[in-house]
């Protein structure tokens, strides 16, 4: 397959919604909640999702919060800004990724449930104070912008698979007799439709027209050790958190394990092991919340 091709395929994906990007401008802003709450709540399916999540056990609410200004309050920026990521990206990553062997949600609970490790793993290591908190502070982004850089890619990391997935699907049968033969995953998609899943995702990034870090981050998604400064940093969190939620068995369809860790990178910016495994235990609860999202047939 041509770049061509790929792009008239991108051209179906609808991108984060308009509405999104100008709540996150509002969030980033500082705007008050209100006028939040007016351009959110343009988008009643959106702000439907935004509530049923926000009210899923990750978040720990005290109540009920039955209006989006609650749930704004109740939350705080940072975490309605997640909350909303999420909400909005059901309607591209729920889709069913059959060249994948993904069924409609899959994908969206692997994505998120990555999104919810990288974001743990990533505010866990802030509190350390080590190599990779150093790092964070020395950037020029600042930490809030790292946070929602982190959380946005690991939330996106595989949208390439979103687009690749009819090519592959024409070539199921090949795909797995090369699996079979022990070929690397990244490289049976190359061979069987002229690109990887995270250079596709590469694609759609800059299609989006989003910001550089996120082609880069999610171009080197399974090896971020090819980067340098915020984007090693943002793609190593999200590298440790996909693999961590492909060993949690989250969303994996016909890939599985045929990955391969790029642990240079994690070592770089100073991710350990246990703080993996902590991580992982401590969001593995909530998938059962994502699943219930997805059971729940909300119009994508
Ligand atoms: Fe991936
Ligand atoms: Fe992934």
């Amino acid at each position: 397959m041509q770049l061509s091709d790929l792009l008239e395929k991108v051209k179906s994906l609808s991108p984060l919604p308009p509405v999104v990007m100008k709540a996150l401008r509002l969030i980033r802003e500082e705007a008050p909640v209100s006028r939040l709450q007016s351009v959110i709540s343009n988008d009643p399916s959106l702000t439907a999702k935004i509530l049923r999540l926000a009210n899923s056990a990750y978040y720990g609410l005290p109540r009920r919060v039955e209006t989006l200004s609650e749930a704004i309050v109740v939350l705080g920026m940072d975490t309605l800004r997640n909350v909303l990521l999420a909400a909005a990206a059901y309607h591209t990553m729920g889709r069913a990724a059959q060249g994948y062997m993904l069924k409609e949600g899959e994908l969206w609970i692997h994505s998120v449930f990555a999104a919810y490790i990288a974001d743990n793993v990533f505010l866990k290591l802030l509190k350390r104070k080590g190599e990779f908190a150093e790092r964070v502070k020395s950037s020029h982004a600042g930490i809030s912008r790292l946070e929602e850089m982190v959380y946005l890619a690991a939330l996106l990391h595989d949208i390439g698979k979103v687009a690749l997935s009819d090519f592959m699907e024409d070539s199921l049968q090949t795909v797995k007799e090369k699996l079979a033969l022990g070929e690397n995953f990244l490289e049976v998609e190359k061979e069987v439709t002229g690109f990887s899943h995270p250079e596709a995702g590469a694609v759609v990034m800059e299609a989006w027209n989003f910001p550089d870090v996120y082609k880069e981050t999610i171009g080197a998604h399974h090896n971020p050790s090819l980067l340098k400064n915020d984007a090693l940093l943002i793609a190593a969190v999200v590298h440790a958190a996909d693999m961590t939620s492909v060993k949690g068995g989250v969303g994996t369809g016909i890939d599985g394990m045929y990955y391969e860790w790029d642990f240079g990178s994690l070592e770089e910016v100073g991710i350990s092991q246990d703080i993996l495994e902590e991580s992982l235990f401590e969001t593995m609860p909530f998938i059962e919340d994502l699943e219930e999202f997805v059971a729940m047939g909300l119009e994508r």
